[in-house]
């Protein structure tokens, strides 16, 4: 009878062990899934985007040129990385990117017209957006 209660609590003691390493794994693994992995952004793949278009979308060079002084519907994005984190309150530099792509009249620079093409979202997914805002971050 007493080796059959150590043989239970051995036993007890060895499934509790596992439920804990197995409840450790589990907790792991569904913080991870809880942190939305953020896309990385490809520089050459941007470029590419920014001189090329996409689908029927027109390339952003149509409007910001990259040459200085070359007239220009839009405004330069020279420098653009780090003006983007103080253009709108509680928007970070990708945040505010990510916006001026997909929903471009939600703020218009000053001194310039909202005729940004307004459709980028139908044509561009997450990865695309990832890429162009890699390319406008060496500008
Ligand atoms: C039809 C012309 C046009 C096209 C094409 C265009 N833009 Fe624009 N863009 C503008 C204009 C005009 C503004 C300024 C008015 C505004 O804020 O909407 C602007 C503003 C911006 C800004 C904000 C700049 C700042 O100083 O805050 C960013 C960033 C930008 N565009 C990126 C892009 C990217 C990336 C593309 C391509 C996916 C693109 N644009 C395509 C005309 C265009």
């Amino acid at each position: 009878m007493r080796k059959f209660t150590i043989f239970l609590a051995l036993g007890a003691l060895f499934l509790s062990t596992i439920g804990c390493t197995f409840s450790v794994i589990g907790k792991v693994f569904s913080l991870k899934g809880l942190t939305p992995a953020p896309v990385a952004g490809n520089v050459q793949r941007g470029e590419h985007l920014f001189k090329k278009g996409q689908d029927k979308a027109p390339p952003c060079l149509t409007c910001h040129p990259l040459q200085p002084g070359v007239f220009a519907l839009g405004p330069s994005l020279k420098g653009i990385y780090e003006r983007a984190s103080s253009r709108v309150p509680g928007l970070s530099a990708d945040g505010y990117l990510h916006q001026s792509i997909i929903e471009p009249h939600a703020y218009i620079v000053p001194g310039f017209r909202p005729i940004m093409y307004p459709d980028y979202g139908k044509h561009l997914g997450e990865q695309d957006i990832a890429d162009l805002i890699a390319y406008l971050r060496t500008f």
